[in-house]
């Protein structure tokens, strides 16, 4: 395994929408554990494929405390909103290291999604787990969570990492 190298926001790569995964092979399973090591690494509960620069719809997940239990989301489909009611989370983002936002969401969805064997499942999340995968799903749009913030908060936090990115 390895540790991949993070997009940091305002990195234009981030707009990049991800193409669907056509065949789960061996080096998609090989980027996905790629993936969780750099989210462990990272002390993140989530990351998207997008993230570390491929444009493929994959997104790893462990909301553990232990962090040894992984999720992987290949191709995930949010298929339908179990909960509409709207909950705020405090979310970040290893793209926007050390900021802290909340961000509203509704608070339970189904998601349709391939596992690492290829096959289909579904997956119904709530509290948590359904605000991290919203918020990697979003990724994959090339969509992130500074989105959802005023402009001016957007430009202090650009400002931010500007600043922090200069200073590596
Ligand atoms: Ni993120």
């Amino acid at each position: 395994m390895a540790t991949l190298k993070i997009l940091i926001f305002p990195d234009p790569k981030l707009r990049t929408v991800a193409e669907p995964v056509k065949e789960v092979n061996d080096s998609i399973i090989k980027l996905t554990e790629d993936m969780l090591e750099t989210m462990y690494e990272g002390e993140g509960i989530g990351l998207a494929a997008t993230q570390v620069d491929v444009h493929k719809r994959i997104i790893v997940i462990d909301i553990s405390n232990e962090k040894n239990d992984p999720i992987v989301l290949i191709n995930p489909k949010i298929n339908k909103i179990i909960n509409e009611e709207i909950k705020s989370y405090s979310e970040g983002c290893l793209s926007v290291p050390g900021i802290f936002e909340e961000l509203e969401r509704p608070s339970a969805v189904e998601i349709i999604a391939l596992g690492i064997d290829g096959k289909e499942f579904t997956l119904v999340a709530e509290d948590i787990l359904s605000v991290v995968i919203q918020h990697e799903m979003d990724h994959l749009e090339g969509k992130m969570m500074v989105d959802f913030l005023s402009n001016l908060k957007r430009e202090m936090i650009r400002k931010k990492m500007v600043k922090l990115r200069a200073s590596k």
